[in-house]
């Protein structure tokens, strides 16, 4: 059995079949789904989600792209949904430097109010980094034990043993599929396997050989049979193993 731990059901790319499609994960051994939030108005989905489906769990969060959005009383009310059915994690929230529409300082101000929450509250907080390395690792270096997932991990190895000393998980998506994928096969093979854990990111990054398509939690088994490649096992040995470590990251019975 598989634990899609990132995914964006509440995504209006799932309006027209959503509960069908959510009906659909178990026939493929999918048996759990984390759904990220991406602003206030998808924590509430999220929250949605979670109270409908037992085996839906949520992150509450604000992404990069919407830190400009944040506003006060934003944190008082993410606050307040972890008391929710299956809330379980604060995210997803981190830095994205990759277009520049919005402000570095924005971003960095609403990444470190939602890590500060994660800690106040000792909740998993799920970072999202892109090309921002190291002003991320510096902002959650300020918590020291906080229990972070890197998601869709695209680092170097040397960047990935760093953030493993830390305590830090990582979790991989349909790119580990990809032709081109550059470091995230040799980091799968070179961390500890304790620390990886599966994710869609869906509707976006279907895995090959969907690649290019809308992308959604049952297409997890294509992303652990690239994984088994990797190590040497079988596909439910991954699924094991990643789904442990979900559990155990997100503090999941
Ligand atoms: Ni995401």
């Amino acid at each position: 059995m598989f634990f899609d731990t990132h995914a964006h059901l509440d995504d209006r790319a799932f309006d027209e079949d959503r509960d069908k499609l959510i009906m659909s994960f178990r026939d493929v051994g999918v048996t759990r789904v984390l759904n990220a939030s991406s602003d206030m108005e998808s924590s509430l989905e999220t929250a949605k989600l979670c109270k409908k489906y037992d085996f839906i769990y949520g992150a509450v969060g604000i992404h990069p792209e919407a830190a400009d959005r944040f506003e006060d009383g934003d944190l008082e009310s993410l606050a307040g949904l972890t008391k929710e059915k299956n809330i379980v994690a604060i995210g997803e929230t981190g830095l994205d430097y990759y277009y520049d529409d919005i402000p570095k300082d924005v971003q960095k101000k609403v990444f470190k109010a939602q890590a500060a929450l994660a800690y106040e509250l000792r909740l998993p907080l799920i970072v999202h980094d892109r090309e921002a390395h190291r002003d991320c690792f510096d902002i959650l270096k300020e918590f020291p034990g906080i229990r972070s997932v890197y998601h869709c991990f695209s680092g170097s190895v040397e960047y990935a043993l760093e953030l493993i000393k830390l305590g830090f998980y990582m979790s991989f998506g349909g790119a580990v599929t990809f032709k081109n994928a550059r470091h995230a096969p040799e980091v799968i093979a070179r961390i500890p396997k304790e620390r990886i854990m599966l994710e869609t990111d869906c509707p976006y990054m279907a895995p090959v050989p969907f690649r290019g398509k809308r992308n959604h939690p049952g297409y997890i088994p294509h992303i652990a049979a690239k994984v088994a490649e990797i190590w040497g096992v079988t596909p439910e040995r991954v699924g094991e193993i990643t789904t442990a470590n979900a559990k155990e990251f997100f503090n999941i019975q």
